[in-house]
Parts: structure tokens; C-alpha cells; sequence
């Protein structure tokens, strides 16, 4: 899409430890370098539990890797008696320049409302941090809402009182879809993504709107990836399961050639 970097980000969930981290990173910047990927087209994002991100930090610095980094999630506080919790704080510290917030896994399983959300939007920006924010429908909204309806509440209940010129990216990942095998067609996620992009505009301006950018997530393979990438409001992907896969989701990244 016009002017905007697209974005091809891997969100690993709960898999790999800190060792397994560094020889994936490691063999996904070999592999994207090797094949002369160009970074500059395309930005390429790495999203590991949060016990592998020192190990991340300090390989890319040491070998000075064109790779981004972000956490899976972030605490609205920024210090004090949260047990278990990380602060935003903490993420800039290593250098993150992304967070995830809003995972539909954090709404379902850790009970995060549209208010928590919109908290760790806030938390994320006030520490220096992107926002990865994920909106999404169930299999149910889709039914009784039909197709934009919920991820645009979403993005609006998250979004509200942001400066306009706020540093975002929004990602749509309908829930049936996650980890299915079975993703939205192209025409159905630019369908949302646009309806998303208008949400945008609404909230911050035609700015804001024309520069955020808006990825899909859910059964993203190198096979499907081209399609998604060809549609005007789709800026890149948020991939789970292929993004475990070097070859795969090196070749996610190329999804150009
Ligand atoms: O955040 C990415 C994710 O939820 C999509 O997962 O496994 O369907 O690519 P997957």
C-alpha cells in the first residue's frame, strides 16, 4: 500500500526458550540475507516470550541485524506491586520498538476488556513503545454482527483520546481464523482492513489513517501471504504458527519474489 512500509511480523506465542531464540533469529537473518532481502522494503519483526528478549537484544545488536523486536503483551502500570506483570518501561529497556496489545489470547484466556486494552495502548505510548494493536471477531460476531462491526469497536474503544499523531499499527486477526489452517479470503480481511482504516480516520484524521498500518494475522503461510499483500488496506501480516518456521516465514518476508 502507498507510503507505508509494509510489515511482517512473527508472533511466537508461548514457544522457544531463550537458546532456541538465539539460533532462530540467527538462521532468519542468515536466511532474509542471503536471499538479499531488502529491508528497507520490507521490515521484518520478531514477538518471543518475554524471558528470550535479552537473549534477542543482544544478538541483533552484536551482529548488528536488520531484524525488529517487540513483546506479546504489556502491563498498564508501569512499576510497582503487579506480581508477574512487565512494564513498558522494562520492553524499552531492551530496546523493544513494538508491543502487542490485545491479543485476542489475552482477551479470551486473561479476560482483557476493550478498557484494559485501550490502558496498555496508552502504557505502551507513554513508554516510547508501537503498539501492535489486535482487533478481531469470533465466529459468533461474525454471525450475529456481521464482518467489521466488532473489530472496529475494537479499534475505536482502544484508540479513543489518542494524540493524532500517534505512532500505531493495527492488526486484524478474526478469531475463527487463528491457528484454523483456515484464513479469511483476501477480499473478505480488505473488506475489515478498510472498514478499520476508515475507523482510523474518524479517530485521528486522514493523516493518521493514511500512514498506519493495518496487518492481517490468522493461518498467514507463504502460500496464501501474496494474496493478503495485493489488497490497497492490507500493509503486512501478523503470523503465529508459520512464523515458527525459518524457511517459512523467511520466505513469508520475500513474499515479493
Ligand atoms: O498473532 C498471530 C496469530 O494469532 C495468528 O496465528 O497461527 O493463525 O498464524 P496463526
Amino acid at each position: 500500500a502507498v507510503n507505508r512500509t509494509p510489515l511482517i511480523a512473527g508472533n511466537w506465542k508461548m514457544n522457544l526458550d531463550h537458546l532456541q531464540s538465539i539460533a532462530f533469529v540467527q538462521k532468519l537473518a542468515w536466511s532474509l540475507k542471503d536471499a538479499r532481502h531488502d529491508f528497507d522494503q520490507v521490515e521484518v519483526a520478531v514477538f518471543p516470550p518475554f524471558t528470550d528478549l535479552r537473549s534477542v537484544q543482544t544478538l541483533i545488536a552484536a551482529d548488528k541485524l536488520p531484524l525488529e523486536f517487540g513483546g506479546q503483551d504489556v502491563s498498564q502500570h508501569d512499576s510497582g506491586a503487579y506480581t508477574g506483570e512487565i512494564s513498558g518501561a522494562f520492553l524499552r529497556a531492551l530496546e523493544c520498538k513494538y508491543v502487542i496489545v490485545g491479543h485476542s489470547e489475552r482477551r479470551q484466556y486473561h479476560a482483557e476488556t476493550d478498557e484494559v486494552v485501550a490502558a496498555k495502548v496508552s502504557a505502551a505510548r507513554r513508554n516510547g513503545l508501537v503498539p501492535v494493536l489486535c482487533v478481531g471477531e469470533t465466529a459468533d460476531d461474525l454471525e450475529q454482527h456481521g464482518p467489521s462491526a466488532v473489530p472496529v469497536a475494537q479499534l475505536q474503544a482502544a484508540i479513543a483520546g489518542l494524540p493524532k499523531t500517534a505512532d500505531l499499527v493495527v492488526a486484524y486477526e478474526p478469531v475463527w481464523a487463528i491457528g484454523s489452517g483456515t484464513p479469511a479470503t483476501p477480499e473478505q480481511a480488505q473488506t475489515v482492513c478498510k472498514a478499520l482504516r476508515t475507523a482510523l480516520e474518524e479517530a485521528l484524521g486522514q493523516d493518521a489513517a493514511a500512514s498506519t498500518r493495518i496487518l492481517y494475522g490468522g493461518s498467514v503461510k507463504a502460500a496464501n501471504i501474496a494474496g493478503f499483500m495485493r489488497q490497497p488496506d492490507i500493509d503486512g501480516a501478523l503470523v503465529g504458527g508459520a512464523s515458527l518456521d525459518v524457511a517459512e516465514f523467511a520466505s513469508i518476508a520475500r513474499y515479493r519474489q
